[in-house]
């Protein structure tokens, strides 16, 4: 099911807000159904992917089942195109100007390319967190944590304060802010902040959760909280973390895929498989190298 992604397919999709919805339309029913025994457990599919900046090909023919509510490792050489595939799954990618995304990428069956499925929606239910951490500067803690709910409306002043609070706890952060909630988010430490933009992606109830090194810009203290922290989040979400630190990979993740480029510098997936597994009997030689700091 290849689909070529247009920036003008976008503004005709804004009519279903539920990736759900669009999932019991007729032409996603059979996935829906082969599916059904997942309900909404997280389960990324990737088929052929490929991903370009204009005509440079970035990102090539990647096909990876993500498991649903587990922690998978991105790992690969700079430039190999780690962050330009998971910016493709929350459809971030096909926002830059001239970049285009082939093949399908499902969630729970359900394509997320689709017609039928609104790319702001989709980048709910596939949130992100950055390399460097980004609270809003102009807005406090709460309102950070709230800033996706408040956009999208119909929660209640009371309801939106129960889920800042859950937010911040499931974020490991609650006791740390719970007094100073009014305070602006950027007042807070680098690490601090990383867990507050954490919290801000799981408050609109994701099932996916994209991190992009996220804790390239941390000491190691802050590190190994983040690190707990993705432990603990993967019984409740399926999680996607790009790391260059191997340690990280082999400490967070159950399972990791290990990338690499060609001569045309296109990336590809070299192979996957359980992180133990990759670390100590790796299949490919290329594999083994990058591991063991031959390259990269
Ligand atoms: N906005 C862009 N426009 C054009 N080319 C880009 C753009 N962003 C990235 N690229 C190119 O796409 C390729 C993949 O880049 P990407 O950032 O995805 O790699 P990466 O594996 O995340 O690298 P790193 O480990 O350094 O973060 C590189 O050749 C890069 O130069
Ligand atoms: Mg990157």
């Amino acid at each position: 099911m290849a689909t070529e992604k247009r920036d003008t397919e976008n503004a005709t999709t804004g009519a279903k807000d539920e990736l759900a919805q669009a999932a019991a339309r007729p032409a996603a029913q059979a996935a829906q159904r082969a599916s059904a025994s997942e309900g909404d457990s997280g389960r990324l599919t990737l088929d052929n992917v490929s991903a370009r900046y204009g005509a440079f090909r970035a990102v090539k023919d990647v096909t990876l089942a993500v498991r649903p509510k587990s922690v998978t490792a991105l790992i690969g050489p700079s430039g190999c195109g780690k962050s330009t595939l998971i910016r493709t799954i929350n459809r971030m990618h096909e926002t830059l100007p001239g970049a285009t995304v082939s093949g399908s990428i499902s969630l729970d069956g359900v394509d997320l390319y689709s017609s039928d499925v609104d790319p702001v929606r989709a980048r709910r239910v596939v949130g992100m967190v950055f390399q460097k951490p980004n609270p809003f500067p102009t807005m406090s803690i709460s309102e950070n944590v709230s800033s996706g709910l408040r956009l999208t409306g119909g929660t209640s002043k009371s309801e939106i304060a129960g889920i800042v609070e859950d937010s911040l706890r499931r974020a490991a952060l609650w006791d740390e802010v719970k007094d100073k909630l009014n305070q602006p988010g950027t007042s807070l430490s680098g690490g601090q902040q990383q867990r507050l933009c954490i919290a801000r992606t799981i408050a609109v109830k994701p099932r996916v959760v994209l991190m992009d090194e996220p804790c390239s810009a941390l000491d190691p203290v802050a590190t190994l909280k983040i690190e707990e922290l993705i432990r603990d989040l993967a019984t409740e979400y399926t999680i996607v973390i790009v790391t260059h630190n191997m340690q990280q990979a082999s400490r967070v993740s159950d399972e990791t895929a290990f990338f690499s480029m060609d001569d045309d510098r296109a990336g590809y997936l070299v192979e996957t498989g359980p992180t133990a597994e990759m670390f100590t009997n790796p299949k490919q030689a290329l594999t083994e190298g990058y591991i063991q700091g031959r390259f990269g």
